[in-house]
């Protein structure tokens, strides 16, 4: 069968027609697939480009068939958490799922362009990421010359879980809710320190921190923090997807300072977690977890966590000297 023709267009700004167009399609991927079109950060983003808010550094593209009809949306902006480099996400519309890897790869391609035409873009990385990403996913991004980097899983677990007292794992751990204000530099080395080297998690500031308190889901009590004589040693930041229904609670950030490695830190953080999500009356937990993390994989498992889905980034570094649009190459990114 002959494939449409794509025609992809890049987006200086929003106006009411492209608006309507963009929100029915995430509208539609989000029924069919039971989930948001793109991640949160992303999302932000888009809702911000959307409202005219910000147009700086949002890049926003679409792909259509010769019919008109929006076929998928992708945006590309600033990593998240202060991470290096930019972020692309494309939605492809349920209509155009068949043909899937004809749409997005001429979008993410005219994204990339437009990023690498940036100068002080030269050498940066530009993360693809893919929600509920398989082998064809795989096979798209090879041909736009990205790479595999990191593979996320989505994990849940039904509540009330076999998670034992927390009072038995151990006595000397005094957990405590975060106090906003006063808590914040504390909290900043313990996080940093756990996740050295991470790439949106391992590097926040105070500002990154603020942001978060001003979200409307933030509330400080979902934040504990565990101490041991006084000193922050970890904490168990957990909050409520609203929008999933039933609403889910997820485990968000978990974090023990590598000194106090392996002594039960975090098995007693999570599962006070997950004992606040009880009487908070959720039925389900959830968490992401890079794939390569051992010692949290086995803990999750350990606590009745099983896989839900499969997150995936793809990476490529930018070059002046990318192709055009249309023309990817299968230069290997170099490494990082
Ligand atoms: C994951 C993390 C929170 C675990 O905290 P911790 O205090 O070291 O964990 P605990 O001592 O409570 O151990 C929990 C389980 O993990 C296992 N574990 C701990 N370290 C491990 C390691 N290096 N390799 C394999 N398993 C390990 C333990 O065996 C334990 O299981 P057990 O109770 O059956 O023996 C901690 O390693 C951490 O902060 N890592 C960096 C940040 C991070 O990756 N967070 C998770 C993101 S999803």
């Amino acid at each position: 069968m002959v494939q449409p023709a794509v025609e992809v267009q890049v987006h200086e700004r929003s106006d009411a027609s492209l608006g309507a167009a963009i929100v029915g399609l995430l509208e539609e991927v989000a029924e069919r697939r039971g989930r948001p079109a793109f991640g949160e950060h992303v999302a932000g983003m888009l809702t911000s480009w959307l409202a005219g808010q910000t147009t700086v550094g949002v890049t926003v593209a679409t792909a259509s068939t010769e019919e008109g009809a929006v076929d998928a949306v992708g945006v590309a902006g600033p990593a998240d958490g202060g991470g290096l480099g930019q972020v692309v996400e494309v939605a492809v519309a349920p209509a155009a799922e068949a043909r899937r890897g004809a749409v997005v790869a001429p979008l993410v391609t005219a994204l990339r362009d437009v990023l690498a035409a940036a100068p002080e873009a030269t050498g940066t990385p530009l993360h693809l990421w893919v929600h509920d990403a398989d082998q064809s996913d795989d096979d798209v991004a090879a041909r736009c010359g990205f790479a595999v980097d990191r593979t996320l899983l989505q994990l849940r677990a039904p509540l009330p879980g076999r998670h034992r007292p927390r009072s038995r794992i151990r006595d000397d751990l005094r957990i405590r809710p975060f106090r906003p204000g006063a808590d914040e530099d504390a909290w900043l080395v313990v996080n940093n320190r756990a996740f050295a080297g991470h790439p949106e998690q391992g590097a926040w500031t105070r500002a990154t921190l603020l942001e978060r308190e001003r979200e409307a889901w933030f509330d400080p009590a979902d934040l504990l923090l565990g101490e041991i004589d006084g000193q922050l040693v970890g904490s168990c930041w957990t909050r409520v997807h609203d929008e999933e229904d039933p609403p889910v609670g997820e485990i968000y950030v978990i974090g023990v300072d590598p000194d106090a490695h392996g002594s039960g830190i975090g098995r007693a953080l999570v599962v006070a977690g997950l004992e606040r999500m009880e009487r908070a009356g959720l039925r389900t937990a959830m968490l992401y977890v890079d794939a390569a993390n051992d010692s949290a994989l086995h803990l999750y498992r350990s606590l009745g966590f099983s896989l839900a889905r499969t997150d995936r980034s793809y990476v490529r570094h930018l070059a002046a000297s990318d192709p055009p649009s249309g023309l990817p190459d299968l230069t290997p990114a170099p490494p990082e």
